[in-house]
């Protein structure tokens, strides 16, 4: 896609003119989501677990505009696919921010945030075209406890380095595992 040939240099809105609204990491992944024609086809299903993807720089540039998202050079995406009853543990994502749309399929999110009187948590059905995002420190379980397939795609600014999993235990989170990259994916 290039959105930018189609105006003349001096009128292409750039990030460092300040014409170009940032939208973070919940408006790459609404962009993505909405052009999933592009890439769905690179999604794979896998029986055993979840499947994952990192999506290659080169082919988010193509699908969006990177003049019109500049956060994408900060930005590090995931396709996933979801079977029904596949689903994460209760997890953070380290210091990323981030963001995810469903394009396919019905996700489940569950919420957990910690307080002083306890645990608070909320549940939400998402459909095809739904996005949340979140800020660093968000815990969140994530199923697919629909009938059908399903996909969606991530977007992490920055990139995911850590991310912890947890358990509810006497009405506490406690912290059950890390995983890093580089070393667990
Ligand atoms: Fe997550």
């Amino acid at each position: 896609m290039t959105h930018s040939t189609l105006l003349p240099p001096a009128l292409v809105p750039s990030a460092l003119d300040g014409s170009v609204r940032r939208t973070g990491a919940a408006g790459l992944a609404a962009a993505l989501g909405a052009a999933s024609g592009h890439w769905i086809d690179l999604v794979g299903y896998r029986a055993g677990s979840r499947w994952t993807s990192l999506l290659d720089p080169s082919v988010a540039a193509d699908v969006l505009d990177p003049s019109l998202h500049p956060e994408l050079a900060e930005a590090q995406v995931w396709l996933l696919s979801w079977l029904p009853e596949q689903g994460t543990p209760l997890h953070d994502h380290g210091t990323s921010s981030g963001a995810f749309a469903v394009v396919a399929g019905t996700l489940t999110e569950r919420v957990v945030a910690a307080g002083r009187d306890g645990v608070r948590e909320s549940a939400d059905d998402l459909a095809p075209g739904r996005v949340r995002h979140f800020g660093p420190h968000y815990v969140h379980q994530v199923t697919n406890s629909g009938t059908e397939p399903a996909v969606s795609v991530h977007v992490y600014i920055p990139g995911l380095t850590w991310m912890n999993s947890y358990a509810i235990e006497d009405g506490a989170l406690r912290r059950t595992g890390t995983e890093r990259a580089g070393v667990d994916w």
